[in-house]
């Protein structure tokens, strides 16, 4: 089986290579940008008859949520046009997507979690091209899982608990918000759970294509993430809450995210770790 991944050298695509070695009966094919950039559709075309995957992750994106707000071209390119040509190109060859979303599609104006049939309605840039990513697979290729995922973070490239480590090193203190509730992914989690769905798919060949929710269990704020890491790690620090209103960023960000884990779990039998359990085993 070859499980084609793009966009290899982020957050879950380094992931995924460092889980590689549990599953010696997928063949894996990392392409970076640079290999497989997904806005070209002849390059796409190009690597997918190279290889013939039978499964393709699309670990490429856009993540720059401020940065997007002033690029909007380039973020519709690579969340959008993107996943378009994967779509396309997966149709052509039989291939199975699976595609990767955001729990920043949600406004936050709920106060339970988010389940997989709440309607989106993206408050920035970022948001609303990884919702028309995700429209515009659904319109060409019925043989997609898309994994909406929140707040991921891991040892690799950059993220939120990289930087609080940064600046932890070069600060005493540090204040960051606590009136945003959402929930931490380890990105070795979400590369398990990738695998899984793929894993099972190919054992028991039944079609369960659709949208899926997936993080780590429990909320917090990004305070209490920042807090958490602090203390895993042994590091003391004069860390302050503050509210939104006193951190202005250029994207408006969902003040509450958490997503309901039930449908992965009830279907691909997934067991997830706490927050705070899959922080501490990094
Ligand atoms: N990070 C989060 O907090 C978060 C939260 C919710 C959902 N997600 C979703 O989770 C997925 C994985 O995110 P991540 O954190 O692993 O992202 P990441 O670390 O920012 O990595 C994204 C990768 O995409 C690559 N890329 C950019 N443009 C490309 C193109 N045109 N063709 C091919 N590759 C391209 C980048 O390559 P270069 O390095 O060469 O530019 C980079 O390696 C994404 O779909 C993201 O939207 C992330």
């Amino acid at each position: 089986m070859v499980v084609l991944v793009t966009g290899a050298n982020g957050q879950l695509g380094q992931s995924l290579q460092f889980i590689e070695k549990n599953y010696p009966n997928i063949e894996f094919v990392f392409c970076n940008s640079e290999k497989l950039d997904i806005t070209n559709y002849d390059n796409v075309n190009a690597v997918f008859n190279e290889f013939i995957p039978d499964y393709c992750i699309n670990a490429a994106a856009y993540t720059a949520v401020d940065k997007a707000e002033s690029e909007p071209e380039k973020a519709y390119s690579i969340n959008v046009l993107g996943p378009q040509n994967l779509a396309k190109i997966c149709k052509i060859n039989n291939t199975v997507l699976l595609h990767v979303s955001t729990d920043f599609i949600f406004d936050g104006s709920k106060t339970t979690p988010y389940t997989e049939l709440d309607i989106p309605n993206p408050t920035g840039v970022y948001g609303q091209t990884k919702l028309d990513g995700e429209l515009a697979i659904q319109d060409i290729w019925e043989k997609h899982f898309i994994v909406r995922t929140s707040w991921v973070y891991s040892q690799f490239a950059n993220n939120f608990m990289k930087t609080m480590l940064r600046l932890a090193s070069e600060r005493d203190s540090l204040s960051v918000v606590d009136d945003q509730i959402g929930t931490p992914t380890n990105a070795v989690d979400l590369a398990e759970v990738l695998v899984t769905i793929i894993t099972e798919h190919s054992k028991r060949n039944t079609e369960k294509f659709g949208v899926y929710n997936f993080s780590n269990e429990g909320q917090c704020s990004w305070f209490d993430f920042a807090k958490k890491i602090f203390e895993v790690n042994n590091i003391n620090i004069d860390l302050h809450s503050i509210p939104t209103s006193s951190y202005p960023t250029p994207a408006k960000r969902p003040a509450y995210s958490v997503l309901d884990k039930s449908k992965i779990k009830n279907v691909f039998g997934v067991k997830i770790d706490s927050w705070e359990t899959s922080l501490s085993k990094i």
